[in-house]
């Protein structure tokens, strides 16, 4: 999905990402969580609380904000991704909830729970057609002036997943909802996605 983006402005279905499991082309998995986040636990910029993690993968972030005391709901509409996880988790003792599921649809247990989401690679990987339903559902499960912790990917190319999210984009789709207080490119990306990623602070309104 990384390097080669496919032309389908409707995105991929539930099954699509599932073969990507099935088959073990994970090519956006960078195995790690991802640095800029890393820095930002470093720097002392989160506190611990209630996290949720959509489109979640195989969990790294889950993992790593779990360790250093979040309570991290992570949800993935792929069973294969649900497994990855839950089988990273079978030796720990974590508190992350693994929720199968679309995010899209996350009931109304989850609304005003969580005090930061962590965006990664997952805004990029839906068609476009559903950003606004991104922000929509993002504002519904924080709480009053929670956190949206984002790394928006610029791809450059035309086509996805994984659809290219430029800074016009997140000033196009956000405002509504978040004050943005932080949109920069990061210098801490992996090789392969440098200078091709904004890291964005987002506050829910
Ligand atoms: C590009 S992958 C990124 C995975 C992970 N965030 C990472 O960076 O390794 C996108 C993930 O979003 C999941 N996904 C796609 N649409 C979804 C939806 N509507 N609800 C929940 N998860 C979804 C896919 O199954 C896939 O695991």
């Amino acid at each position: 999905m990384e390097e080669k983006p496919l032309v389908n402005s409707e995105g991929y279905s539930r099954e699509d990402w599932q073969r990507h499991y099935e088959t073990g082309d994970l090519r956006w998995d960078i195995g790690e969580a991802s640095p800029p986040f890393v820095r930002l636990w470093d720097e002392r910029k989160l506190q611990p609380g209630n996290a949720v993690i959509p489109g979640c993968g195989r969990g790294h972030e889950a993992v790593f904000f779990a360790e250093r005391g979040f309570n991290v709901t992570a949800v993935d509409i792929a069973p294969g991704a649900a497994l990855c996880l839950r089988q990273a988790l079978k030796e720990k003792r974590l508190p992350v909830n693994v929720v199968l599921g679309d995010f899209f649809e996350i009931g109304p247990a989850h609304d005003n729970r969580y005090d930061v989401m962590f965006e990664q690679t997952f805004f990029c990987a839906i068609a476009p057609s559903h950003r606004d339903r991104y922000v929509e559902t993002a504002f519904r499960i924080l709480k009053p002036r929670g956190v949206l912790a984002a790394l928006f990917y610029e791809t450059g190319e035309p086509g996805g997943p994984p659809f290219n999210t430029s800074r016009e984009d997140v000033l196009r789709h956000f405002p509504i909802r978040f004050d943005i207080e932080r949109l920069e490119k990061t210098p801490h990306s992996v090789e392969r996605r440098k200078g091709k990623e904004w890291l964005g602070i987002l506050r829910r309104k």
